[in-house]
């Protein structure tokens, strides 16, 4: 296993109630595994089971982080809102922002960015999600979303230490499809040599989501510009979570 932290990010997005927690149970046991050191698992489960997985997860390696947060980075009059200081108050140590999901009910680049300065400054580390859509990748657009994404989101952004990049075309979740290598390797190096020259930062993290399985993990795991995964519908059960996880390094 190399130096480098593989991250695997579970997204339960809006799944999830008391009962189904138990689930983590078997990966906490896996957790603990001495081969598994450098690995960081990451549970993101709906608001409602933050609090149970921060008990679930306390005296372990494995870590918290809330789905989204509101922009506004002190309380105020904003009902069905949550945000970083509430989550971080909680024992959240990261939040995810910008995923497509939100993206398409109202989340333009404006706001993704209040919600990453507001989340940096409650310390939070920021899963930051970016990605194209179909009709982008198809009109060759690609890059050119993912520069302005990346431009507009992190905006007056100082220090990226704390921020962790999703890669996620939109047209690869929850789709069963997944980039082919060549073009997968050339989205996260476009990505990283963005970061590195903005923030002159030598290792940027870039994590890949999208229909990640126990099935296409093999492969994805071969390219080794990927720090590691954000997955959703795979993430909900423990055996096909502890699969990914397993096959990643054998
Ligand atoms: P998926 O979701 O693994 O179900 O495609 C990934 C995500 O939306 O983060």
């Amino acid at each position: 296993m190399t130096n480098k932290y593989k991250y695997f990010v579970a997204n339960w997005k809006m799944f999830g109630n008391i009962k189904s927690t138990d689930t983590i149970n078997r990966v906490i046991k896996l957790s603990k595994q001495k081969n598994l050191k450098k690995v960081k698992i990451i549970y993101c489960p709906p608001y409602t089971l933050l609090s149970i997985f921060i008990k679930k997860l306390v005296n372990t390696n494995i870590d918290v982080g809330a789905q989204n947060c509101h922009q506004s980075q002190n309380d105020g009059p904003y009902t069905g809102s949550i945000n970083s200081q509430m989550i971080k108050n909680l024992g959240c140590k990261y939040v995810i922002v910008g995923h497509s999901e939100n993206r398409t009910n109202g989340d333009n680049n404006y706001l993704i960015n209040q919600k990453i300065k507001s989340s940096l400054s409650n310390n939070l580390n920021v899963l930051f999600c970016i990605g194209e859509n179909i009709k982008e990748k198809k009109s060759k657009r690609t890059k050119l979303v993912l520069k302005t994404q990346l431009t507009k989101g992190l905006n007056k952004v100082k220090n990226i230490d704390k921020i962790i990049i999703a890669y996620e075309p939109v047209w690869s979740i929850g789709s069963g499809l997944v980039p082919k290598n060549k073009e997968l390797i050339g989205n996260i190096f476009f990505i990283k040599n963005f970061l590195k020259k903005k923030f002159k930062k030598s290792n940027p993290k870039v994590l890949y989501g999208g229909s990640v399985n126990s099935k296409n993990i093999k492969n994805l795991s071969l390219i080794k510009e990927i720090d590691g995964f954000l997955i959703g519908g795979a993430s909900q059960r423990s055996n096909k979570f502890i699969d990914i996880i397993k096959k990643t390094f054998n």
